[in-house]
């Protein structure tokens, strides 16, 4: 067991996934846990994250200096690195040399934590002080223009740090460092894999939900395929499936999803609710309202339908609905420490106040790339495994403007052109993701056939990204492009103007809304 103590913000769990990377089992705790509790859990190892840019900020966390009297080996990263040279008796100034994003560094020494990268590299990084002199009995390995102290080690004590990132995709060797870290200096062994999240997870879920039952609401895509499985695993038929089918889902959506999940899941019922959410959204343009509404909507779904299939025996006993939530969408909306809300994401954010159902989210902790590994570990089919996502509230989002079904006739024709044409070019796996979006609000003019037209356009978003969190507008070849913005002007009527979203996230996200 590896613990990361959580100094604030997103960076924990992107840590704790990295350590989970290199196979070796970690938890995330606050640092306002008592060290003695921490070393009670007899860690192989402890990792400080980033927090807050200033250990003299007002109110900045601290760090019980009993943490170094044990002998469990320490890593501090970024804030971390700071609060532990400051606590082991090292020097941290306010230099006043501020150093964020890309920065080059320096090897001084390798020692064991850099050893085999590059002398000169980039790493990532987010700070105002730094540290200026290292604690005793340290070796300097490692610095910047800003920083004279970038990294060092204590191995014999099995201690080590750094200034920067090594957990963000941007800082180069950062996983490397972190193995050095976690293998060769406190010694755990890379025994940890996928599969043990599901066995741990199977004895939580069995815990929570006792002789209980429960639902789950499949969405399609691989977070709640893979949450479901994993409480099949648990309960058994205990478990029942909805599906919800609320109208804004791509063209052969519902068929497609009824079929696959048929052949995987016991239970399947699904629902056809298109004139319940279309009438909720009716005359609504506010997308955090439009979330909220759907987000409501599948909850009363939800209950009417566990209503249904458990009739009385669910009055005596607590109702539980299964929820592939991931971590990206608790992050996003305000759900992490000191994080604000982006968007609200249905399943976290849009979920009403008078919720009815204990939530079992098994994926809470996890990435997108790492629920797709358990679910190939649990052996779902690839094509439930690779499915590109596709956000709960469905096109509803990826129309800019009130929700109709004319419109969202018009974004479904669209889309699956644009869908087919990039799966024909092979492309699949190599996009994160391929929104189309319907400026329904927006008309241009232009010509077709020696007549004036005067049509929405659309934007086409494609993605690649590794988890979501942050993403890359993707190069897609011209041909492609073109061919996919003939066809679309050409069958779908109300449509005479493609264009092509060139924005990062951030500044953008991936969806419009
Ligand atoms: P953004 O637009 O925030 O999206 O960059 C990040 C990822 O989350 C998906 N997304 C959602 N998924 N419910 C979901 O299940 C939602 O409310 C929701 N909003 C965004 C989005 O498609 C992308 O993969």
């Amino acid at each position: 067991l590896v613990l990361v103590v959580d100094f604030g913000a997103q960076y924990a769990q992107l840590i704790a996934r990295r350590v989970r990377e290199a196979n070796v089992y970690s938890e995330i705790v606050p640092h306002t846990m008592p060290v003695a509790e921490m070393l009670a859990r007899g860690p192989k190892a402890i990792v400080l994250s980033g927090g807050p840019s200033s250990v003299y900020e007002e109110g900045a966390p601290s760090l019980d200096g009993a943490l170094f009297e044990g002998d469990v080996p320490v890593f501090g990263m970024c804030y971390g690195f700071q609060v532990m040279a400051q606590e082991l008796g090292g020097t941290v100034s306010p230099t006043g040399a501020r150093e964020y994003g890309r920065t080059p560094v320096d090897v001084v020494e390798a020692g064991t934590l850099l050893a085999g990268v590059p002398e000169h590299h980039n790493v990532w990084m987010s700070h105002g002080d730094s540290v200026t002199a290292a604690p005793e009995g340290f070796t300097l390995l490692a610095s910047t223009l800003g920083t004279p102290v970038a990294a060092f080690e204590d191995v014999a004590r099995g201690y080590a740090g750094v200034q920067w990132h090594p957990e963000v995709l941007h800082t180069e060797h950062g996983q490397k460092v972190l193995e050095h870290f976690l293998l060769d200096i406190a010694g755990c062994r890379p025994t940890w894999t996928m599969l043990n999240i599901v066995d741990e997870q199977v004895g939580r879920i069995r815990e929570q939900i006792g002789e209980g039952r429960a639902i789950c609401a499949l969405s399609g895509g691989v977070d709640s395929a893979v949450a479901a499985a994993i409480v099949q695993r648990a309960i058994g038929d205990r478990l029942t499936c909805v599906y919800v089918d609320h109208g804004m889902m791509r063209l052969g959506e519902t068929e497609q999803v009824r079929s696959d999940f048929e052949a995987v899941f016991d239970t399947l019922d699904v629902v056809d609710a298109g004139d319940q959410f279309l009438g909720a959204l009716e005359g609504i343009h506010d997308p955090e309202e439009k979330r909220k509404i759907i987000g409501r909507e599948f909850i009363r779904t939800f209950e009417a339908a566990e209503a249904r299939v458990f009739g009385d025996a669910s009055d005596a006993t607590t109702a539980y609905l299964v929820q592939g939530t991931l971590y990206p969408d608790v992050v996003e909306s305000g759900g992490g420490a000191g994080t604000s809300n982006i968007k609200s994401h249905h399943n976290v954010g849009g979920l009403p106040d008078d919720l009815q159902f204990e939530l079992v989210e098994p994926l809470r902790t996890l990435f997108k790339d790492e629920v797709r590994m358990v679910g190939e570990q649990l052996g779902l089919p690839p094509t439930m495994v690779w499915r590109q996502p596709f956000p709960g509230p469905g096109l509803g989002i990826r129309i800019i403007g009130e929700v109709t079904r004319e419109r969202l006739d018009i974004l479904r024709q669209a889309d699956a052109i644009a869908r087919a044409e990039l799966t024909a070019a092979g492309l699949d796996r190599d996009i994160w993701q391929f929104p189309v979006v319907l400026l329904a609000d927006v008309r241009s003019v232009g010509v077709q056939g020696d007549g004036r037209t005067y049509g929405h356009p659309v934007v086409l978003r494609p993605v690649t990204s590794e988890d979501a969190m942050t993403a890359d507008w993707a190069r897609l070849p011209y041909d492609l492009l073109e061919k996919i913005s003939t066809r679309i002007t050409n069958e779908v009527r109300e449509v005479n103007r493609v264009t092509v979203d060139i924005t990062s996230k951030p500044p953008g996200t991936i969806e419009w809304e």
